[in-house]
């Protein structure tokens, strides 16, 4: 029994060195260990083994078995990575692979979320409304009266039936007052439309935020503090401002925003960011009349309003010199965000 072991064991790992596949392999398992494989069959006598006999013979067995095993497991595994080795041959894979082309955000897209997201610190919610307005959203409810220039069909674009498209953000800040009572404390970002003539700083669309805030005993403090606070947090707070006194029909007193900032690189030139004001007491009798109640008692409520353009700030903050860069969607410029 002895020799016939010995003899197994020469003619198994001979076959399983000479498998060349992984077939072959397994032909040899199945040949040699298998349910009536070669070693099978020869453990099964065992039961005939004199006694003394027994323990040699068990352990040469065993033996005998293991180095199969190991030898099976040894060759498929040389087989697969000799067929890995031919998957690759020819192949560098030193040599650096193709990057994939990650998207990112526009850049106002950018801007604009990271003004909502200081706005949101200081307590404004978002607030929304219609490309498409009414002229009373857009000029009426906004003191803006009937010969006033931006009014002009020249200015603006009418729909055949009456509506445009609206020329500025603060018509949300009607539709809010329509809907809401006071306190009111609201951002809204969104387009706005103008038949301008389209050249490096002017688009027939482009992208305004507004804001307004309406309560008891709000005053200018409120409003210089809040936008100061806006613009430090995106021009950093060595930022310096100057509140101009300008003209708007919604807001009375009105201001022009300059802001001088070294970030900016031309550091010693105002530039002009935004508009504002305190709620003229008109805007809030035409709410309550629209309303049928008198929520915005001017007597008992003043706001301040605010509105500005994202284009003009994300052209200002980037050094981009011309605002179309930000429409013709220009890898090589969007790129750079
Ligand atoms: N609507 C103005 C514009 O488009 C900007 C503006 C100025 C908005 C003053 C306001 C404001 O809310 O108070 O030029």
């Amino acid at each position: 029994m002895d020799q016939q072991l010995e003899q197994l064991r020469t003619e198994a790992l001979a076959a399983i060195a000479g498998a060349a596949d992984e077939t072959a392999v397994e032909q040899a398992r199945i040949k040699y260990l298998g349910q009536a494989g070669a070693l099978t069959v020869v453990s099964k006598g065992m039961k005939d083994v004199s006694k003394e006999d027994k323990p040699r013979i068990g352990k040469l067995l065993n033996d005998v078995r293991t180095a199969v095993t190991a030898a099976l497991d040894e060759r498929k595994a040389a087989l697969l990575a000799s067929a890995d080795a031919a998957a690759f041959a020819g192949v560098d894979v030193t040599l650096p692979g193709t990057a994939s082309r990650l998207g990112s955000l526009h850049p106002i897209t950018q801007l604009q979320d990271r003004a909502i997201q200081i706005f949101r610190r200081m307590g404004f919610a978002l607030a929304d409304g219609p490309d498409i307005e009414t002229e009373w959203h857009c000029f009426d409810a906004l003191n803006t009266p009937k010969d006033h220039p931006a009014r002009n069909e020249q200015d603006t674009f009418y729909m055949p039936d009456g509506r445009l498209l609206r020329t500025h953000t603060s018509t949300i800040q009607i539709r809010t007052m329509e809907s809401s009572a006071p306190p009111i404390r609201i951002i809204a970002p969104g387009a706005a439309y103008r038949r301008d003539e389209v050249d490096a700083t002017h688009l027939a669309q482009f992208n305004q935020m507004e804001g307004l805030y309406v309560a008891e005993g709000v005053s200018v403090a409120d409003l210089k503090g809040t936008l100061e606070f806006f613009f430090r947090e995106l021009f950093g707070s060595d930022a310096q401002f100057r509140f101009r006194p300008h003209f708007f029909p919604f807001t009375e007193p009105s201001f022009e925003v300059d802001i001088k900032a070294t970030a900016l690189g031309a550091a010693d030139k105002w530039l002009e960011i935004a508009g504002c004001g305190m709620v003229d007491p008109a805007v809030f009798e035409s709410i309550n009349s629209k309303r049928g109640d008198t929520a915005y008692d001017p007597e008992k409520y003043t706001g301040f309003a605010f509105g500005f353009g994202l284009d003009r700030l994300a052209m200002i903050m980037s050094g981009t010199p011309d605002i179309r860069y930000f429409t013709q969607n220009d890898q090589r410029f969007l790129a750079q965000f």
